[in-house]
């Protein structure tokens, strides 16, 4: 496990001051990079390389931050903005951020306080979490944590369809707000560091949502189809976001099948490789989309200007993977809150800076392709 690196380290100023960290009076001091070396340091390299790595030649996990960047800004001038909301609803959800969480798996490998740290850091900055099938703390425990933080939960096809769909009707129960179907990982993607280091899981290591323990998926089980999004939505009374799409054509048929939300990505770079960049399919499917959901990106987005690139192309929210694992890793739930205050201070930032005022009203034009 890896201590919380503010505890163990003298009180102070220059603790407060290292790269990565962002310092009180400018939470938007955030240096994701620096910070990602420092957690790193703090893990066992077997997990340092579980949370960092991707599939095959990890491909699509280098080149994600890139595609954000080969898009450019283009700032509007003497449009009177004093001040910048950030504030917007997903799913009808209140959030103070287009920033939330995006489901990770075994996050108590990375922090004690596991996903309870991620839920009380993700409602401290006024977040959405996403909490995870794989996730070290029963889905209700996590939900009991922060009662009020607005939260989805996120499910993989299990061992058995009976035990998945109690794993939604449980995540209706307990006040999940959206019920997001990964549906990228119809086989678990070849990842080479993992085979490499013989990477698996301690054996007493709790995994209370999936009772077969490491179970998924199981090839022999029924594979889910379109049919799916809407019977998911009937089991939990939970609006449905589809997690892991990359085409136009294949959200609109999501939506067709009654999904409320497409959440484009590539899991991280950590199944298909090399498959196309969110940042790349992005305005496919928003245009396949139109106003009929709402659409959300990860995947390489570590700076305020990735994410309004993100809602500039039409995303509603963006969410981050890696950047909250390595606040999680090096400062619990405060760490947690400092890179999602910090990403969300960088994002107003930039708005001011390209004449913006809103979150929710960020014109496509506000970027171009880099030339
Ligand atoms: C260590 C790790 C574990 C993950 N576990 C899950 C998971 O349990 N369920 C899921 O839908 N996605 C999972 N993902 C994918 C993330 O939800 C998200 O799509 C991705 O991390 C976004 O890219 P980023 O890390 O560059 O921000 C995981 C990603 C990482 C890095």
């Amino acid at each position: 496990m890896a201590p919380d690196e503010r505890a163990s380290t003298a009180p102070g100023v220059l603790s407060q001051r290292r790269r990565g960290e962002s310092v009180p009076d400018d939470p938007g001091a955030l240096d994701v990079a620096a910070l990602e070396r420092r957690a790193r340091a703090l893990l066992p390299p077997a997990v340092g390389d579980y949370y960092a790595g991707g599939a095959e030649a990890e491909t699509t996990l280098r080149e994600a931050p890139g595609a954000w960047r080969s898009w450019r800004l283009r700032p509007r001038v003497l449009r009177g903005v004093s001040a910048v909301d950030v504030a917007t609803t997903l799913l009808g959800a209140d959030v103070r951020t287009p920033i939330g969480v995006a489901p990770w798996a075994y996050q108590a490998l990375a922090h004690p306080d596991g996903e309870r740290g991620t839920a009380r850091g993700a409602a401290a900055a006024g977040a959405l979490m996403t909490v995870s099938t794989s996730s070290g703390t029963a889905l209700a425990d996590v939900a009991a944590t922060e009662p009020a933080g607005p939260r989805w939960f996120q499910l993989y096809r299990l061992h058995s369809p009976a035990h998945t769909d109690d794993l939604a009707r449980r995540a209706g129960e307990a006040g999940y707000r959206g019920l997001v179907l990964t549906v990228d990982l119809p086989v678990l993607g070849r990842r080479l560091r993992d085979l490499t280091n013989d990477f698996a899981l301690p054996a007493d290591f709790p995994l209370p949502n999936q009772p077969l323990h490491g179970s998924l998926p199981v090839t022999g089980q029924p594979p889910w189809t379109f049919d799916d999004i809407g019977r998911f939505g009937d089991v939990s009374g939970l609006p449905v976001v589809v997690k892991g799409v990359l085409r136009g054509d294949d959200a609109a048929r999501c939506v067709q099948a009654g999904a409320a939300a497409v959440w484009v990505s590539t899991h991280g770079g950590r199944q298909g490789d090399p498959v196309i960049a969110s940042a790349h399919a992005l305005p496919e499917v928003v245009d396949a989309v139109g106003d009929e959901a709402e659409v959300y990106a990860d995947g390489g987005i570590c700076s305020g200007s990735d994410v309004l690139t993100a809602l500039a192309l039409g995303a509603r929210a963006v969410f981050v993977g890696r950047p909250a694992i390595w606040g999680l890793t090096t400062g619990g739930a405060d760490g947690v809150s400092r890179v999602l205050a910090g990403l969300t201070a960088q994002l107003a930032h930039t708005m001011a800076l390209c004449g913006l005022a809103d979150v929710r009203t960020v014109p496509r034009d506000t970027v171009t392709a880099a030339r």
